[in-house]
């Protein structure tokens, strides 16, 4: 089929290269983002195979649906980005990847924890500075801190397995606690509970109407004072604006983001000589405890190699016309 891949990045077109070269499909990488503007470019495509800050809302949708798409492929998990009920009245069939490697993200996860506690990012810049000063530096201990993590899905609960070998307490909620929770040694719990009782709080649910600023005003008020906050899933879970409040009142003593409620006008590009213009982001980067990565949670080579290979599968998957396996209904 003919693919138009929209916000190509160099890390990936080799590895899609390769994993396409048994599938056969001719992949036209565009390193624009697929939106209003740029949907034109899926002219002559069957497919649009899109990424996490891509917008196929409506608008969109009518206009791939115009030029004959039948397919929107996502190379990610989440699907907030895509208006399921336009793309269904349009006849276009949306794909994802459900699952490539929870472990980067959950790996990812403990490495936002244990940078913001040991510190190693402020003690990197100063030994090669040659200050051998201790000061500032002080960590805890995270054998024995209670951790709640906010979804136990793939990613959830192989953090919750990789923080039990840490020692800690493993605090979870979900909608429906997972047959696994029990073994893995996770005491399911209320939201409330969670707040009150966690030492770091991981969130790890999708982004939907219920879960939009699930972290806000409201929430950070139950939550213990001088808590850790990561967010690795999406952006919107967290109201930003309430959480630089917090910081600034060191309630929330730690905050670690892979994701940011406006990141698609930051991230994935070198916006390095240009001004920032996002005031919330910039307030965000003046704080020495918020350590904040460019969504790369997913950024390891195994899980770029599951992305390419179950993408190009369930493109040929419908091209086929067989059993779409990783459909978005
Ligand atoms: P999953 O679908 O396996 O698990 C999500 C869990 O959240 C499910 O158990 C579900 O029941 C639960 N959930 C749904 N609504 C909830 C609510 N209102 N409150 C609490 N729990 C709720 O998904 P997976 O693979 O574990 O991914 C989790 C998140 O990580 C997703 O938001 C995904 O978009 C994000 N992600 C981030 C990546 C990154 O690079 N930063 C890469 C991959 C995923």
């Amino acid at each position: 089929m003919k693919v138009a891949f929209f916000s190509s990045k160099e890390y990936e077109m080799g590895i899609f290269q390769k994993a396409n070269e048994s599938q056969g499909h001719e992949l036209n990488f565009l390193d624009v983002p697929l939106n209003v503007q740029t949907a034109v470019l899926a002219k002559n495509h069957d497919a649009v195979c899109i990424f996490v800050n891509d917008q196929a809302d409506a608008e969109v949708i009518k206009t791939l649906s115009s030029m004959d798409v039948r397919l929107i492929a996502l190379r990610c998990a989440g699907f907030n980005n895509v208006d399921l009920v336009a793309a269904s009245q349009s006849g276009i069939k949306v794909v994802r990847v459900p699952a490539y490697s929870p472990y980067a993200i959950a790996e990812h996860t403990l490495a936002l924890i244990l940078t913001l506690n040991r510190k190693t990012h402020r003690a990197y810049n100063r030994v090669r500075e040659g200050n051998f000063s201790l000061n500032g530096l002080m960590g805890f201990d995270l054998n024995g801190k209670t951790v709640g993590l906010i979804g136990l899905g793939k990613i959830g609960l192989i953090t919750a397995q990789i923080l039990k070998g840490f020692g800690c307490r493993v605090l979870g909620y979900d909608i429906a606690k997972p047959q696994e929770a029990d073994a893995i040694g996770i005491e399911f719990s209320d939201l409330d509970t969670l707040y009150a009782s966690s030492d770091i709080i991981s969130l790890h649910c999708p982004l939907n109407a219920h879960t939009h600023h699930l972290i806000n005003d409201a929430s950070i008020a139950k939550m213990k004072r001088g808590v850790m906050l990561i967010n690795t899933s999406r952006g919107a879970l967290i109201d930003t604006v309430a959480v630089i409040s917090a910081l600034k009142e060191e309630h929330i003593k730690y905050l670690g983001l892979d994701v940011y409620e406006e990141e698609e006008h930051l991230f994935f590009q070198d916006l390095s000589e240009t001004v920032i213009q996002d005031d919330v982001f910039s307030r965000l980067l003046a704080f020495n405890n918020v350590l904040i990565t460019g969504h790369q949670a997913f950024l390891t080579s195994n899980a770029v190699e599951n992305i390419a290979d179950t993408s190009l599968e369930n493109i040929t998957d419908f091209e086929q016309g067989d059993n779409l396996i990783n459909e978005v209904l």
